[in-house]
């Protein structure tokens, strides 16, 4: 098969991991007798350094016409940057969320799951000796808050701002289906989360997934508060098989999610729309405080890009090939920073390695 995507490096530690997750690609294609090609493009900040804006219609176009589009982060810090200093609709954030709605990109998977060999990296006390939870959050991504009318203004005299949260019944058919279609294919268990007891919002949300859920007969579904959500997920992560949630909420308990798995260094995404195109990113950000150093953790990224063999190019083997080289690197001693146990005597038997040693391990272990 050849493969030809659109590759966005991005922002801060994005070109770093992404040529991490190009070299474990290139080798696992090879082996297999693939072949792959690579458009890189601009998006985010450098984007705005080199045409003043987040996300050009070219950019946009080249993604379009692509199979897949594989992503670093984007942003920096806002604090220093001057990107920050743009009104908010040209800022780098605005160049993503652009993108993901120009290219219809309404569900996106964010999978935590344990690896047994970061158990240790866990921040939840042990459960019978040990956790072990494997869910995936299905985030509604292209509606809600993050898509509403927004505007500060000056209303008698009070400053005021406003963000709207609206959804219609076929945006939440749609990403419920995505959901069910997912649960069907692990544990048949899917926890829809809302906020019922307060948002009209929710209540919809409530109604229509239930309305999908009898096309589903097979699989449990059951609905749980945003709160009660954010807290289950610190008590009891494995009662979890798949979230289907809304954008904002979706935001919030992914990061929470990908916590427990020890670091957000480890979750992976792809944002899906009703073909098989998807966008793959990691969850996290381009954190520009450890930019350029060399020791951002590459696995993420290489996690989203087999999640891209596995969504939408169907190959499954190959996708399965890099998660156990994943595993096999950790098993076998290599942690980068994130992922280096506090605890001296553990970190002792530790390979410590940069963002390059942990691609080349990865790879070398396919
Ligand atoms: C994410 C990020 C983005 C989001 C930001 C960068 C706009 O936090 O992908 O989770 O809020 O969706
Ligand atoms: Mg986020």
């Amino acid at each position: 098969m050849h493969l030809d995507i659109a590759c966005i490096p991005g922002d801060g530690i994005g070109p770093e991991i992404v040529e991490q997750a190009k070299k474990v690609l290139n080798a696992v294609l090879a082996k297999y007798g693939h072949t792959i090609e690579y458009t890189d493009t601009l998006m985010g900040g450098c984007s705005i350094d080199a045409y003043g804006v987040p996300l050009t219609e070219e950019t946009l176009e080249l993604c379009r016409s692509k199979n897949a589009v594989l992503m670093g982060s984007i942003g920096g810090d806002a604090k220093v940057s001057p990107w920050y200093k743009l009104e908010p609709s040209r800022r780098p954030e605005a160049g993503l969320l652009a993108l993901r709605k120009g290219l219809g990109l309404y569900a996106n998977l964010r999978p935590a799951y344990l690896f047994k060999e970061l158990a240790d990296s866990c921040p939840l006390a042990g459960k019978d000796g040990g956790r072990n939870f494997d869910l995936v959050i299905v985030r509604e991504l292209t509606g809600g808050l993050y898509f509403g009318e927004r505007y500060t203004k000056e209303i008698d005299g009070v400053m005021t701002a406003v963000d709207t949260l609206s959804y219609n019944e076929n945006e939440i058919r749609r990403v419920a289906k995505t959901a069910f279609e997912i649960a069907m294919k692990r544990g048949k268990k899917l926890t829809s989360v809302d906020k019922a007891n307060v948002l009209d919002t929710s209540r919809l949300w409530r109604k229509i997934v239930h309305e999908v859920g009898e096309e589903y007969p097979e699989v449990e579904l059951s609905d749980m508060l945003v709160d009660n959500c954010a807290m289950q997920l610190v008590k009891d992560p494995e009662q979890f098989d798949v979230i289907v949630t809304e954008n904002m909420f979706g935001d919030i308990l992914s990061d929470e999610a990908s916590m427990i798995t020890g670091s957000i260094g480890m979750l992976s995404s792809a944002s899906l729309n009703e073909s098989s195109f998807g966008l793959y990113e990691p969850s996290h950000g381009s954190a520009p405080d450890i930019a350029g150093k060399g020791i951002a953790n590459p696995i993420a990224t290489v996690l989203s890009a087999a999640m891209m063999l596995r969504y939408s190019f169907g190959l499954n083997e190959e996708a399965d090939d890099i998660e156990n080289a994943v595993k096999k690197t950790l098993a076998d001693g290599y942690r980068s920073a994130d992922l280096m146990p506090a605890d001296p005597e553990k970190a002792a038997g530790m390979i410590g390695a940069g963002c390059a040693e942990m691609g080349d391990a990865i790879a070398a272990r396919l």
